[in-house]
């Protein structure tokens, strides 16, 4: 058997008495030709591994270079450096594979952030996108225990689909007909029937349409995938493939989605918390040295992990559009006119920096804004009585404005149905969305919320590109 080696997070907490063990990983830096420091990913914490002098020849430790592939044997014995228990005293060195030490780009030293992007195939080998991966993989696995502990129903719904389930048309197309001579309808349009399903298709907006039918048989699923939008936004929290958690809840209004959309919030991360302090903390001092070279006024003043706890410990702001509005109206910045989109009055959609403002600068904490205008919001949500609102609600939180999107759905079939009319929404296309409220109609909601967003305001990394392996963002699919 090859692999039959200790992980080194798990080697840090033994106690070294001479235990005889085996470590694989890549080196980090390589010291007076006998301190070795290894990381293999499970900690940023590399292990010290220390080789006798004059064991080795000069051709064999010039091959130990930044980033080569090592296999160790050697005991644990207790180590004299500060800072460290233990060390490994090798006994034996195997090197895997090779790293040329004149061409590997990644040296011991700070790379920005733009260009560590560049080389995404290797980023994930610094301390900095090491804990963000791990914070990333913990969050996920946290939000699958919180709903199954729940007993939600984890449902797969499809990546590639006829509908806009938003309705807001940055749908990427999913084809197979030729560029050249596409077949045309007799008004030159072009013939989808000859498309590979027979009909327009494209790479799904969200999972939500499909995640109401299951919730009106299992009561409560949720989502966790892929979702794309060819929206041309290149901003730090915009991706064009980005993955969303979507709930959906039947015998839920929109209370009870705020209430959950908090304590889900709340859980993963008092999980990353729990169970990732050592890599928040990397992250928390990370940042605390990226603002020390911004002005004053662009700092979030807050260190991460004070932040973090803020958030467990207080509840969420709830206010309604119509309140916020008149906040933003009478705020000093609109009228001092810092707003690059001032406050035109009610019905106007708003902005991240009007978002920003309300969370970073009035409440300074989480708020949940509700019962929006319909004319600014998506065609399934729930029409209220005043006849000019629906039960939505938006989840803003500091240093990135919107983190999740929800509603209580229309459930009642004759007012779903006039608003598909008002909006140019084909009832033919969703006339399974339909059949829920024909069969048994129940008050429901959801939400979704940003993966990656949720995963930036964890770790504290300002730009969206920095939480996802490989961005997809436009003009950019490399790797
Ligand atoms: O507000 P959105 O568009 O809501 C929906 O898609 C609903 N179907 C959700 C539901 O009710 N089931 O998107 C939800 C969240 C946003 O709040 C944001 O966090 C994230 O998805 N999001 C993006 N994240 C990264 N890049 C983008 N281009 C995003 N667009 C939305
Ligand atoms: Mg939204």
């Amino acid at each position: 058997m090859f692999n039959k080696r200790v992980k080194i997070k798990e080697l840090l907490t033994w106690e070294p008495g001479n235990q005889e063990v085996t470590i694989m990983g890549w080196v980090r830096t390589f010291r007076n030709n006998q301190f070795i420091a290894v990381n293999d990913g499970s900690t940023n914490t590399n292990l010290q591994v220390l080789l006798e002098l004059g064991k080795y020849d000069d051709d064999f430790l010039k091959r130990i270079t930044t980033s080569a592939a090592l296999k160790i044997t050697g005991t644990v014995i207790p180590s004299p450096g500060k800072g460290q228990k233990l060390e490994l005293k090798a006994t034996s060195v195997e090197i895997l594979g090779d790293s040329d030490p004149e061409k590997y780009p990644l040296q011991p030293k700070k790379h920005s952030l733009e260009f560590l992007r560049e080389i995404a195939h290797l980023r994930f080998r610094t301390n900095t996108f090491g804990s963000v991966f791990r914070v990333r993989h913990a969050l996920a696995y946290a939000i699958h225990k919180f709903f199954n502990d729940k007993g939600f129903l984890y449902l797969h719904t499809p990546i590639i689909s006829a509908s806009d389930a938003e309705g807001a048309g940055e749908l990427f197309r999913v084809t197979t007909l030729p560029f050249e001579n596409f077949p045309k309808n007799e008004d030159g349009t072009v013939n989808f029937k000859e498309d590979f399903f027979g009909r327009s298709t494209n790479l799904t907006v969200s999972g939500q349409l499909e995640g109401e039918l299951a919730a009106t048989a299992f009561s409560d699923i949720y989502t966790f995938g892929p979702t794309f939008r060819a929206e041309n936004s290149n901003t730090a929290r915009h991706l064009a493939e980005f993955w969303m958690i979507e709930p959906e809840m039947a015998f839920y209004d929109l209370e009870d989605n705020m209430n959950l959309a908090e304590e889900f919030i709340r859980y993963i991360i008092q999980h990353a918390m729990d169970h990732n302090r050592e890599d928040l903390e990397f992250l928390a001092q990370r940042l605390e040295d990226e603002e020390k070279q911004l002005p004053q006024d662009k700092r979030s003043g807050m260190n991460l992990m004070d932040k973090l706890e803020f958030i467990l410990k207080n509840s969420f702001e709830r206010i309604s559009y119509s309140e916020a509005i008149e906040i933003l109206k009478e705020s000093n910045h609109n009228k001092k006119k810092k707003f690059q989109f001032p406050i035109s009055g009610w019905g106007m959609d708003l902005q991240s920096e009007h978002e920003r403002y309300l969370v970073e600068k009035h409440f300074k904490k989480p708020v949940i804004l509700n019962n929006y205008p319909k004319e600014i919001k998506a065609f399934y949500m729930r029409q209220n009585d005043d006849g000019k609102t629906v039960a939505a609600m938006d989840i803003l939180v500091p240093g990135i404005g919107e983190i999740v999107g929800g509603s209580q759905r229309e459930e009642r079939l004759d007012k779903l149905e006039q608003r598909m009319k008002d909006m140019h929404i084909p009832e033919k296309d969703l006339w399974w969305y339909l059949d829920i409220r024909r069969y048994g109609t129940v008050p429901h909601s959801g939400f979704g919320l940003g993966f990656e967003r949720m995963v930036q305001f964890v770790t504290g990394m300002t730009n969206i590109r920095d939480v996802i392996a490989f961005p997809r963002t436009p003009g950019n699919a490399e790797f």
